[in-house]
């Protein structure tokens, strides 16, 4: 497919964090990303790339033109193309989530303002979803600014449900959160709607795949 995820690694922090200064009012600094990626072990942390992303043309060099594997991702072997490669260059949104007990707490997300409206989103929440099948998480949580309806919108579809709020956390500007849960992954009513959804998100993602 046009649009591939792989695990993030400390290569792709400059490329997170430029999408991130343009998707959220208060960024996490670099090092925070290279904390969870090399510290963090309950971290998984995805990107998605645009696989025919215009990129100025280079010469490649072997490690980046090896084949990469594509999701599903327990087993990807780490990346190892430097910084601005053209590999990175074509990284449009990222997200991760922690293990924590048996509960995933997705940590962020985020798609470049150019791509959004496209699926890519929800490719990464299905995918984190997906993680936390592999990681036998039971439920996925998460906070969301009581404003922010489009990724509201975006977990709703996905089955998290409210479950609070929590007031004044977000720093910037006192904004609640709402605090959002799925049922348990496992119930064959979640499973089931979870693969009625990835199989429609897979043939919109490929309805954008070049002829
Ligand atoms: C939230 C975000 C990740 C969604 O990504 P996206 O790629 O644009 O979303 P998708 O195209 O995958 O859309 C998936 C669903 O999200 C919701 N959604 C997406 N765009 C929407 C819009 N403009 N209005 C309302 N709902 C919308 C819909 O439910 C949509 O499903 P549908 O296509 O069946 O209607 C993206 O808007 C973003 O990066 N926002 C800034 C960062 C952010 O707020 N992150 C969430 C922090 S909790």
């Amino acid at each position: 497919m046009r649009f591939a995820v792989e695990r993030m690694t400390v290569a792709d922090i400059p490329r997170v964090i430029e999408i991130e200064r343009l998707a959220y009012s208060t960024p996490w600094p670099p090092s925070a990303y290279r904390k969870e990626l090399q510290d963090n072990p309950l971290a998984h942390y995805i990107i998605v790339r645009d696989t025919h992303a215009q990129v100025p043309a280079r010469a490649m060099g072997p490690a980046e033109s090896a084949p990469k594997r594509p999701f599903p991702l327990s087993l990807l072997p780490s990346r190892t193309a430097p910084v601005g490669t053209p590999e990175l260059a074509s990284t449009i949104a990222f997200a991760g989530l922690w293990l924590m007990m048996d509960e995933a707490h997705i940590t962020t997300i985020a798609v470049h303002p150019d791509y959004r409206g496209r699926g890519i989103g929800e490719l990464m929440l299905a995918t984190l979803i997906g993680i936390a099948y592999d990681i036998h998480a039971r439920n996925v949580t998460l906070e969301v600014r009581v404003s922010n309806i489009v990724a509201q919108n975006l977990y709703r579809k996905y089955g998290f449900r409210e479950a609070g709020t929590r007031r004044r956390y977000y720093s910037d500007n006192h904004e609640d959160a709402l605090i959002m849960w799925t049922d348990d992954l496992e119930s064959p009513a979640y499973r089931s709607e979870f693969l009625r959804l990835h199989t429609a998100l897979v043939a919109r993602l490929r309805a954008q795949d070049p002829d």
